[in-house]
Parts: structure tokens; sequence; C-alpha cells
């Protein structure tokens, strides 16, 4: 059976301050088409880092990438935005939706970049906003929504360019109980429905039992772990 994403040996330091941390060691990780997993791990141990690396947004100092058995991190940055774009979802904890566009603007915004047909941009952008629950406020500006509708339109935002896998750092952080549930409800049935492959780093253990695998971010690798 072959992987979507195969990471092996990964590596990653930052220096800063003078000193040099080591964040990512020899670290390991799979996912195949359409599974769910979570990662866990305390704050500061390297849970966005990692994602960003698996994202292709950061590069390894070590280790190898592969996506559909291709080692990206032998890749050009040009070839890596392209299978990027066209593969992988973002949703961060601060949705990082540009406030003075509508909800339907932001969600457009990826396929407007990579130079999409505007009408059909429109279209696409319009049926992610129903499918996340957000038909009735195409118009409205971030500052017009709440912490939940606003990370609904980053979700419909990284599912635009139709990736195949999502990678959701934090996602219910910054949300009350009952608003986190929706969330989770929210990417727990676009995986089902449309066989997305998701990638969670969560402190919400509720999230995380929802996955299909439960993984925990410790001295820079990864190891299974039981909720
Ligand atoms: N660009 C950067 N430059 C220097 N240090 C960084 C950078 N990004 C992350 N770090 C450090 O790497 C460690 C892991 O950070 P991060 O991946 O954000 O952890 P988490 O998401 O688990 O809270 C932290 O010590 C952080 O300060
Ligand atoms: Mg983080």
């Amino acid at each position: 059976m072959s992987f979507l994403i195969e990471a092996r040996g990964l590596a990653k330091s930052f220096t800063g301050g003078g000193r040099r941390v080591e964040v990512l060691t020899e670290l390991d990780l799979s996912l195949r088409q359409g599974e769910r997993l979570a990662i866990i791990g305390e704050s500061g141990v390297g849970k966005s880092t990692l994602l960003y690396i698996i994202g292709t947004l950061e590069r390894p100092d070590q280790g190898t990438l592969h996506y559909e058995g291709r080692d990206v991190t032998l890749w050009s940055d040009e070839e890596v935005s392209r299978l990027r774009n066209r593969t992988v979802g973002f949703v961060f904890q601060f949705h990082h939706l540009l406030p003075d566009f509508s909800a339907l603007e932001n969600v457009m915004m990826p396929a407007l970049i990579a130079r999409r047909d505007r009408a059909g941009a429109r279209e696409a952008a319009r049926e992610l906003l129903e499918t996340v629950g957000l038909e009735e406020r195409l118009t409205h500006r971030p500052g017009e929504l709440s912490g939940g509708e606003q990370q609904r339109v980053a979700i419909a935002r990284s599912l635009i360019l139709e990736p195949r896998v999502m990678l959701a750092d934090e996602p219910t952080g910054n949300l009350d109980p009952a608003t986190a549930g929706e969330i989770e409800d929210l990417l727990c049935g676009l995986n089902e429905k449309r066989g997305l492959g998701l990638i969670v780093t969560t402190h919400n253990r509720q999230l995380a039992r929802r996955m299909n695998r439960q993984m925990e971010l410790h001295d820079g690798r990864l190891a299974p772990v039981a909720l």
C-alpha cells in the first residue's frame, strides 16, 4: 500500500540568540490517501514546524519527504509550490483572512492567485461556503463574523484548489468547546465525504480521538499514543 505522504529522518533546527535548538530529529511520518492523523504535543515542541515541513512551506535540514513516491526535497522551489497548490490545503489557528475582503473573495483568492477563471472561482467559492454552512454570509467581512465562522471561511479557502490533504494547525485552538465541536464535525465530514486526508495538530483530546491515528511529538520525534 502506497502513501500519499511519507517523511523519513526529518531533522530541523533553528539558531536564535546564539543558541541552536534542534526541533525535529530523525522524525518519520506517513499518511495514506484519505487517512486522518492527529499530532499532539506540548507547546513549543515543534508541531507547527513539522506541519510547515510536511506542507513544503519549509525545507528540512535532513531527511526525505515523498509525495506519492516522489522525493520533493530534490525539487526546485517552483516545482514544490506547484505540487503544494495542487495537493495541500492549510488551516491555521489564526485564520489569516484578509480583513478588507468578503468571505466569498477570501475563499476565491487562492484561485485568483493561481490564475483560475474568475467566474469559475466565484462559483466554486460559493459552493464551498455553502458546504461549510455559510451560504448566508457570502458578503460579510471577517470582522463581521464570529470566530467559528471565520475558521469555516478559512477551511473553505483551504479547499478552493481541491487539495488531497488538509494540514490543520490547532484549528480549534481559539474556539469555545461548542464551536470547536462544530469545526471538528466539519473536518471529519470533509474527510468522510470527499476522502480528504487530514493531519491535525491539537491540544484538544476530543478532536485527536476522532482521527484514525494519534501520534505525540516529543524530543523531536513522533510516537504513537493512546488517548
Ligand atoms: N523561524 C524560527 N526561527 C527560530 N526558532 C523557531 C522558528 N520557528 C520555530 N522556532 C522554534 O522552534 C520550536 C518549535 O516551535 P513550533 O513549531 O512553533 O512549536 P509548536 O507548534 O509545537 O508550539 C520553538 O522553540 C520555537 O521557538
Ligand atoms: Mg504551533
